[in-house]
């Protein structure tokens, strides 16, 4: 089996891109992580790739005087990597609409929260200020606006009464890493396709129940 060459971005510690790394270390896994890359040369996630003998590299944005020169840094340096999809991964930057779409549908996000609800940053604390019973995670195909584009796969964990960020975030955190890895299989191996600005995806298993927080249970007497 061919796997399909993918570049991972991170910004830091990259737990993410692990566990994308350990999936793909799978003989029938249908990508390999074959580049990580940072903006930053402190990306403690550089030396977690590296000690799993991948080639790491860093374009550091500070080097450059205007994002479009960083952009063609990264992409080049990606490009040259043969890396056909792209999966950020804690990657804190905001891509051009240019780069986007140079990439197609062929760019990932992972982002801590069921999108569209809690785009943008500390989303564990807005989502226990808002009071929400059920967060999680999205990966979505990546479009030019921030923690946007069709929906790839959800996972959904409770927030429970005792919840700070902290905690919720751990939660969520566990989810990602396994909805990471799932929604790249589903690209990887073909089976994503964006039909009207949403994902159709071929062959995968849905729930048949509903999910739910706080659980259904005997009415109040
Ligand atoms: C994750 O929560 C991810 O969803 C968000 O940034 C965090 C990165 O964590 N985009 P890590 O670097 O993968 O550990």
């Amino acid at each position: 089996m061919k796997k399909v060459p993918t570049a991972v971005l991170i910004s830091g510690r990259g737990s993410n891109m692990l566990s994308l790394a350990e999936a793909a270390a799978a003989p029938d896994y249908p990508a390999e992580i074959v580049t990580v890359l940072s903006d930053t040369p402190d990306a403690p996630g550089l030396e977690r790739a590296a000690a799993r003998g991948i080639a790491t590299g860093c374009v550091d944005r500070a080097e450059f005087e205007s994002r479009r020169a960083f952009e063609a840094a990264l992409d080049a340096r990606i490009r040259a990597s043969g890396a056909e999809i792209l999966c950020l991964a804690g990657f804190m930057r905001l891509l051009s609409r240019e780069f986007v779409e140079g990439w197609g549908d062929a760019i990932l996000n992972i982002h801590p929260s069921l999108l569209p609800a809690f785009k943008g940053l500390d989303t564990h604390a807005r989502a226990i200020a808002a009071g929400v019973r059920v967060s999680g995670c999205t990966v979505h195909i990546v479009r030019p606006a921030m923690d946007d584009g069709p929906i790839v796969a959800q996972s959904a964990v409770p927030v429970l009464p005792d919840d700070d960020a902290r905690t919720l975030a751990a939660r969520v955190l566990e989810a990602e890493h396994a909805l990471y890895p799932f929604a790249l299989d589903l690209l990887a191996s073909g089976r994503v396709r964006v039909e009207d600005g949403r994902c159709r995806i071929e062959g995968a298993r849905w729930p048949d129940g509903r999910l739910a927080s706080p659980l259904p249970c005997d009415p109040l007497s």
